[in-house]
């Protein structure tokens, strides 16, 4: 019976202090207006007191550890905006669960690519009188999106209440639109 009972020590202790660390699973971004937010979840099996390590890599740079998420507990979370500053080019994040001094093996989010998967807000528009027209001014929505606003087109269409389409023009944000 002793023997049992110690063999059965033995496996439930090994199970908490040999086992693996259960890598983390769901990784998601959710990006809107280039604000990134990384969740994920606990592997299942997870021990509690896990603690997550996020790096990043892009096609130039080696892997480094995003600094505000180096022992994330909770919420699992980690705010990628600031590190995926070129919002252009893709980018390669990986998760990893540490428990002391061991790792799980890393979980890998599909590769990213800022201007791409994100979800678009428009430009703010200002509309103002003008000579008897409406002129139309288009800002980027901050100074930090100012370069990448730049490079799209805008189809503003004018409609009036009845919903009949009473002008369309084509611009880039730099101009200002005569309607
Ligand atoms: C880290 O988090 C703090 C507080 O949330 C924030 O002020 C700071 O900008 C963050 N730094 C980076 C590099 O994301
Ligand atoms: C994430 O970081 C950005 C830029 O530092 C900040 O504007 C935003 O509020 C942060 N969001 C959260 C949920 O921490
Ligand atoms: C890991 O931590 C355990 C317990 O703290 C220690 O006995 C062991 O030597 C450590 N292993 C390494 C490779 O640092
Ligand atoms: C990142 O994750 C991928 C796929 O899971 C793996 O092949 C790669 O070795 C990981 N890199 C690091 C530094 O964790
Ligand atoms: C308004 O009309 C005047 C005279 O035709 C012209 O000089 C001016 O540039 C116009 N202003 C705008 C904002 O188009
Ligand atoms: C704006 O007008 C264009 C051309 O008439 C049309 O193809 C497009 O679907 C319209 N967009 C919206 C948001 O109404």
């Amino acid at each position: 019976m002793d023997h049992v009972y110690t063999l059965l020590m033995l496996i439930v202790s090994c199970s908490v202090f040999c086992g693996h660390v259960p890598a983390p699973i769901n990784l998601k971004i959710e990006s809107r207006h280039f604000i990134h937010l990384l969740t994920w979840q606990a592997g299942p099996g997870s021990p509690s007191g896990l603690q997550y390590r996020v790096i990043f890599r892009n096609y130039k740079n080696d892997w480094k550890t995003v600094d505000n998420c180096t022992a994330v507990r909770f919420p699992l979370l980690c705010n990628l905006t600031d590190v995926l500053s070129d919002l252009e080019i893709t980018y390669y994040i990986n998760v990893t669960a540490v428990s002391g001094n061991k790792t799980s093996t890393p979980s890998s989010h599909p590769p990213f690519i800022p201007v791409s998967d994100t979800e678009l807000e428009p430009p703010p528009l200002q509309v103002l009188p003008c000579n008897l027209s409406l002129c139309v001014h288009l800002h980027s929505p901050s100074e930090r999106l100012e370069t990448v606003y730049k490079k799209f087109t805008y189809q503003l269409n004018v409609t009036s209440n009845q919903g009949h389409t009473v002008g369309s023009a084509v611009s880039n944000i730099c101009m200002t639109l005569i309607i």
